[in-house]
C-alpha cells in the first residue's frame, strides 16, 4: 500500500490544508517531519474552521498524529495549540499524538534572538517568521539543543542548560543584551517536563509497526520547496529541508517507505517575506490576484506578495522534491481575466535559461519569458469534473502540466472539501 507525502512546490501557502484534509481524513497516520510552528494550516472541518501550526492535520478527526524528529518544537505553542483546539471540542491525548522523543526544542531565546538578528539585518532581513525557527536548527546542528527526552533527566537537562547558555549569552553580550539566567530557564522547562512527556516515545518505532501492519501514513509537509535550505532561495529560505526527502530522515523511516509525492501547487505564485520573486506583479493584476486569493499569511497575518504562474519554478520543485502529481490549487482565483502569462524561462544577462540559479545576484537579475495564453470569463469555483471547466482553463492546466513535467493528480475548485476533480489517487493510483 502506497503512502503518500504532501509538499509545496512554491514558496509555501498553496492550499495545502485543504488537500493534506482531504488525505488525512483515509490515512491511518498523519506525520509532521519538518518546520515548525512558522506553518500555518487552515483546515475545515464539518463547517468548523481549525488553525493549526504544529499539530498534524490528523488530530482533528482523532487519526494518529505524529510530530517527527526533524520538527523543532515550541512547547508552550504546542500547549497553547493544544489547549486552543480543545477549546473548540478536540481533546489531544498521548493516544492520538505521539512525539519523537528526539526532537529538538524551540525556546523563548530562539525567538528572542530570531527577532534581534531581523531589527539589526535592517533592508537585508529575511522576513522570518520570527518563530526562532533558525536559531533553533542552529543549536540542533551545533549539537547543543534541548531535545524532548532531555526533559525526563533533570542531570542532563542541567548541564544542557549551562552549555547551552554558555553559547548564547556570549552572542547576546556581542549584541549588548542582557545575559540570560540558567535557574529561570531550568524552572520553565521542569514545569513542562510533566505535560510535555506523556506524548513523548521513539516515534520511529511506532511508524514502523504501523508500516508492517500495511498502515497508510500520510507525511504532512511544511513551506514550499523554494524555501528549502538547499534547494530553495538561500539565504532567503526556511532552515530545514522542505522537499520530500525530508520525510524519510525528519520521521524516521527509510526513503523507500515514504511513497507518493505529492506536490500542492497555486495556479499563480505567491511568496511571503524578502527575497527573489521573478514573476511577482507590483501592480493592479498583482492587487487583484491578492484579493481574490484572500493572501495574508495564517501565521503571522502579513500581506503576501503575488506574481503570474512560474513553470520554470514548479519544474525545479518536481525535480528537486521527486514531485510524482500535483494538486493544483486557487484556479478560481484566475477567472474573469483576459489573459494570463506563465514564466517559461528566464533571461539572464541576455541568454534565456532554463532553470534558477544557485546565486541570489543572479536569481535577482533573471527576467522572465512569458507565454501569454487566453483567459476565461465563466467561473471554475466549485468545478467538480473537468466537463464544468471552461475550454481556456483546461488548457492552462495542461499547458501547465506540460511545462513543469507533472500530471494534476488533483484540480482543487474551492476551499469546500467537495470541490475537487480527482484525476489520480494517491493512495491507491
Ligand atoms: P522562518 O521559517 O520563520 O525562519 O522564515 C523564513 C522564511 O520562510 C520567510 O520568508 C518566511 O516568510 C517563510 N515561511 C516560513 N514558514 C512559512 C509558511 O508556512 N508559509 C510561507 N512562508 C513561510
Amino acid at each position: 500500500m502506497a503512502n503518500v507525502v504532501v509538499v509545496g512546490s512554491q514558496w509555501g501557502d498553496e492550499g495545502k490544508g485543504k488537500v493534506v484534509d482531504w488525505l488525512a481524513a483515509r490515512a491511518d497516520v498523519v506525520v509532521r517531519f519538518q518546520g515548525g510552528h512558522n506553518a500555518g494550516h487552515t483546515l475545515v472541518v464539518d463547517g468548523v474552521s481549525y488553525k493549526l501550526s504544529l499539530l498534524p492535520s490528523g488530530v482533528v478527526r482523532g487519526t494518529l498524529s505524529i510530530i517527527g524528529n526533524g520538527v523543532v518544537i515550541n512547547p508552550w505553542a504546542l500547549m497553547e495549540e493544544i489547549d486552543r483546539i480543545g477549546a473548540q471540542g478536540v481533546t489531544i491525548t498521548p493516544e492520538v499524538l505521539r512525539i519523537a522523543e528526539n526532537a529538538c526544542l524551540i525556546l523563548p531565546l530562539h525567538s528572542t534572538l530570531d527577532q534581534a538578528r531581523e531589527v539589526a539585518a535592517g533592508k537585508g532581513k529575511i522576513g522570518t517568521t520570527g518563530r526562532g525557527i533558525g536559531p533553533a536548527y542552529e543549536d540542533k546542528v551545533g549539537r547543543r539543543a534541548i531535545r524532548v527526552c532531555d526533559l525526563a533527566d533533570d542531570a542532563t537537562l542541567e548541564m544542557k542548560v549551562d552549555r547551552l547558555l554558555a553559547h548564547h549569552n556570549a552572542l547576546l553580550r556581542g549584541l549588548g543584551a542582557e545575559e540570560l539566567n540558567g535557574d529561570d530557564l531550568l524552572a520553565e522547562l521542569r514545569a513542562l517536563a510533566p505535560k510535555l512527556l506523556p506524548y513523548a516515545e521513539p516515534v520511529w518505532l511506532t511508524l514502523d509497526t504501523a508500516y508492517r501492519a500495511g498502515k497508510r501514513i500520510l507525511f504532512e509537509g511544511a513551506q514550499g520547496a523554494m524555501l528549502d535550505v538547499d534547494h530553495g532561495t538561500y539565504p532567503f529560505v526556511t532552515s530545514s529541508n522542505t522537499v520530500a526527502g525530508m520525510a524519510a530522515a525528519g520521521s524516521g523511516m527509510g526513503p523507500g517507505r515514504v511513497g507518493y509525492v505529492l506536490g500542492i501547487t497555486k495556479a499563480y505564485t505567491t511568496r511571503v517575506g524578502s527575497g527573489p520573486f521573478p514573476t511577482e506583479l507590483n501592480d493592479a493584476v498583482g492587487d487583484r490576484i491578492g484579493e481574490r486569493g484572500r493572501e495574508f499569511g495564517t501565521v503571522t497575518g502579513r500581506k503576501r506578495r503575488c506574481g503570474w504562474f512560474d513553470a520554470v519554478l514548479v519544474r525545479q520543485a518536481v525535480k528537486t522534491g521527486g514531485i510524482d502529481g500535483i494538486a493544483l490549487t486557487k484556479l478560481d482565483v484566475l477567472d474573469g481575466m483576459d489573459e494570463l502569462k506563465v514564466c517559461i524561462g528566464y533571461e539572464l544577462d541576455g541568454t534565456v535559461i532554463e532553470h534558477l540559479p544557485a546565486a541570489v545576484a543572479q536569481q535577482e537579475r533573471c527576467v522572465p519569458v512569458y507565454e501569454t495564453l487566453e483567459g476565461w470569463q465563466d467561473s471554475t469555483e466549485g468545478a467538480r469534473s473537468w466537463a464544468q471547466l471552461p475550454a481556456t482553463a483546461v488548457k492552462y492546466v495542461r499547458r501547465i502540466e506540460e511545462l513543469i513535467g507533472a500530471p494534476v493528480s488533483l484540480l482543487s475548485t474551492s476551499p469546500e472539501r467537495e470541490d475537487t476533480i480527482l484525476v489520480h489517487d494517491p493512495f491507491t493510483g
